[in-house]
């Protein structure tokens, strides 16, 4: 199971990126997004669409403590990984990754308060250079898969048949 945190959403100012973070969750392959900050009804209408939309069985869940759910999935034995660019290079931490069949994977938004890399069993960079939690998402599902997340089938809803030109479906 692979847990997406979206820390500390704005409803307004981030409702793009959060939808993105969870529309790239869902897209290569981790089964759950929560986000903390507001709750937004917005931004789970836009995700439940593209589910009931699209197939498959993400879910999308709110928390007010972040704390909390770090601790918790701890607790169950997940393997709890921040995503940082001042964190372990990924090349060298994704084989730990594998290896656990649980991952929490957490990511941040304009600010990430100090204690979540305390928290967190391990911080992973996707190289040393600022960037984006949508890029740092989908570099690290993509290393932790292989690359075969990207023949994810998703159960139910529209299939699309690739085309060199427009746009058709099964
Ligand atoms: C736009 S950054 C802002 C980070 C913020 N300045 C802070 O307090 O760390 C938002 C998120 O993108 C992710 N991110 C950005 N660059 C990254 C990198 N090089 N490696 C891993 N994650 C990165 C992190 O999850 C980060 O919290």
């Amino acid at each position: 199971m692979i847990i997406v945190l979206r820390l500390n959403h704005r409803r307004i100012r981030d409702k793009r990126v959060s939808t993105h973070v969870g529309l790239v969750s869902r897209a290569l392959g981790a089964d759950k997004i929560i986000y903390t900050g507001d709750d937004d009804t917005g931004l789970f209408n836009s995700i439940k669409s593209v589910v009931k939309n699209w197939g498959g069985a993400f879910n999308a869940g709110y928390a007010s403590d972040y704390k909390r759910v770090i601790i918790g999935y701890k607790k169950k034995g997940y393997l709890t990984v921040h995503l940082t660019m001042y964190g372990l290079e990924l090349e060298k931490e994704i084989t730990k990754l594998r290896k656990a069949k649980n991952l929490l994977i957490i990511v941040g938004g304009e600010k990430v308060p100090a204690d979540v890399y305390e928290l967190s069993d391990l911080n992973v960079s996707v190289t040393n250079q600022p960037h984006s939690e949508i890029a740092a998402l989908a570099l690290l599902l993509d290393h932790y898969y292989k690359g075969n997340e990207l023949n994810l089938k998703f159960k139910g809803g529209k299939k699309i048949k690739p085309n060199p030109r427009g746009k058709t479906f099964y």
